[in-house]
């Protein structure tokens, strides 16, 4: 298992990189995690049109630990999730109708949030891997390049300890500059998780990232997952109860666009406390 080394960028231009924009100053503000949880959701409901998919939302996701969302399809894991990074907003008719999220103190529904800047702190990965077409390096690179990192040291130092994070670096140290294509489908999830990771967000959120694989490269992604939470905020959607069960540190079932429970993951399997959650970790639907 490769356990990446703390990040110590050595060139100012990446600490300036990473350093808040005027937005991020907002954003990172001091009123962080804390009690509060990273993410506070607070009485959210949220719409696809005129339909409502979300109803009274209300949780804190704590800093630096994995939380899994579960619950039968469509009753909207991928929705609240996508509400982290504001990603739905991409979706037309798509709108948070009450309620706020807040992420190290700001509603990021506020007017004033820039959803770029949102985005490098709330980094995503999905359930079909979807790298560029592109080298391994600039893959990785990618979002550091759009921010306008040019310095060729302070790119490969930043390619270096993304894939070390993620798991990667020993198989991919000497193709760097091949086509990310080239890889196996395992490794390109690995990938995107680095490529996500680069530019040091805070949280990342996982839409299903094992159901594209096979067991091997599951059980190594799931081995990744329990790594990120060292340096990360992880929020992973899954349909596996087993994988919530292994990587998860909390647990939120989700139904008919309801959170009913929320609460560590050994509770929610072992001493439900709603009849709901007891009849879906039993199998009784699906
Ligand atoms: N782009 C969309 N437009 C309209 N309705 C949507 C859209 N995406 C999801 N929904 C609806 O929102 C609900 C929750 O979906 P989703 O969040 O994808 O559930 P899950 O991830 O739990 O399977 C479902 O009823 C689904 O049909
Ligand atoms: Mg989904």
């Amino acid at each position: 298992m490769v356990t990446a080394a703390p990040y110590e960028p050595k060139k100012k231009q990446i600490v300036d990189h990473l350093a808040p924009t005027a937005v991020d100053k907002t954003f990172n503000s001091k009123a962080t995690a804390g009690e509060e949880g990273m993410i506070s959701v607070r009485d959210m409901d949220f719409n696809y049109g005129a339909k409502r998919a979300l109803h009274h939302i209300q949780m804190e996701i704590p800093s630096k630990q994995v939380t899994a969302f579960i619950g039968p399809s469509g009753c909207g894991k991928s929705t609240l999730l996508r509400c982290f990074n504001r990603i739905n907003d991409r979706i037309q008719g798509a709108h948070i109708a009450s309620g706020q999220v807040i992420i190290k103190g700001k509603n990021i529904y506020d007017k004033d949030v820039d959803t770029t800047s949102l985005r490098r702190q709330v980094g995503m990965v999905f359930q079909k891997y979807n790298p560029f077409p592109k080298s391994i390096y600039e893959n990785v690179v990618y979002g550091l390049r759009i921010s306008g990192v040019k310095k060729k040291a302070d790119l490969n130092d930043a390619c270096e300890y993304a894939l070390k994070s993620a798991a990667l670096w020993d198989e991919c140290k000497d193709r760097l500059k091949q086509n990310a294509f080239g890889l196996s489908g395992g490794q390109m999830q690995r990938l995107c998780i680095a490529r996500a990771i680069a530019v040091k967000p805070d949280i990342l959120l996982m839409d299903e990232p094992c159901s594209a694989l096979d067991p091997i490269a599951t059980l190594k992604v799931e081995e990744l997952i329990l790594q990120l939470k060292e340096q990360f905020t992880v929020v992973i959607v899954t349909h596996n109860m087993q994988q919530a069960r292994r990587v998860a540190d909390l647990t939120a079932f989700m139904y008919l666009g309801e959170l009913i429970e929320f609460a560590d993951t050994l509770t929610i399997f072992s001493n439900p406390q709603q009849l709901k959650t007891e009849e879906y970790i039993r199998g009784q639907f699906s």
